[in-house]
């Protein structure tokens, strides 16, 4: 058989065709991957909210073996889709997507029952801005529930720091606000005062390219 008219299964080639891609995350996963070998702990479990595409899941399974990595995104429209986009990779270390939005007050007790244990850290690339900003407030307090002393929650996105704005950032954020005027880029200085008032102190912030950055934020000891 001629290689190049061979098709993959039908049923597949439909899947591929409804699951989301993103560009951005096959552009930043590589910076990504090595802010998160720095940071992460070297082994565990590891939540992704927001996990969209599922791409930086299966990307960071692949390349952290010592790490279990959780997705979870809230879009029934393309769960299906990334689910078994997920499965099919077939990596001991990739859990099943779960269905989590950090707007549901109960997100961090459901997480819980699904994996059955608390994770050692979260991952959250690319939402707060893309979310209205309550999902930011229930992002930190669920954390709150799900983390213990020493915790991590790791935030990556583009972000107004001291009132500055990066040109293409604030394109962007005009954008998003056209989008959806409760969208928008936040400054750093208010996800710090929603981690504060969580018990979570600001560890670390690491630029990365395209006007972005991660912030590492560590559950204070002793915080309720
Ligand atoms: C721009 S995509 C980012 C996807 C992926 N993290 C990436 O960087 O490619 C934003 C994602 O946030 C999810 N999302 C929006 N609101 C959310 C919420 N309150 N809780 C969890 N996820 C949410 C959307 O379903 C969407 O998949």
């Amino acid at each position: 058989m001629n290689k190049s008219t061979h098709s993959s299964a039908p049923a597949q080639d439909k899947l591929a065709a409804v699951r989301r891609v993103s560009p951005s995350a096959l552009r930043n996963r590589e910076p990504l991957l090595k802010a998160l070998r720095d940071e992460l702990p070297p082994s565990g479990l590891v939540l992704e909210i927001a996990s969209g595409s599922g791409e930086h899941g299966v990307y960071m399974a692949q390349n952290l073996p010592e790490i279990d990595w959780a997705p979870s995104d809230p879009d029934r429209e393309v769960h299906g889709a990334t689910s078994s986009w997920i499965a099919q990779h077939k990596l001991p270390n990739l859990r099943p997507l779960l269905d989590l939005a950090t707007t549901d007050a109960q997100w961090a007790q459901n997480a819980l029952a699904a994996l059955a244990r608390a994770p050692d850290a979260l991952v959250c690339i690319n939402m707060i801005h893309i979310a209205p900003w309550p999902a930011c407030e229930g992002l930190f307090a669920g954390a709150a529930e799900l983390l213990g002393e020493n915790g991590l929650l790791f935030l990556y996105g583009p972000f107004a720091q001291g009132g500055v704005l990066a040109p293409s950032n604030e394109a962007f954020d005009q954008w998003l606000k056209n989008q959806d005027p409760n969208w928008g880029v936040r400054a750093l200085e208010d996800v710090c005062g929603v981690a504060a008032g969580n018990g979570f102190d600001l560890a670390k912030t690491i630029p990365m390219p395209a006007n972005n950055t991660s912030v590492v934020f560590i559950r204070e000891a002793g915080a309720p």
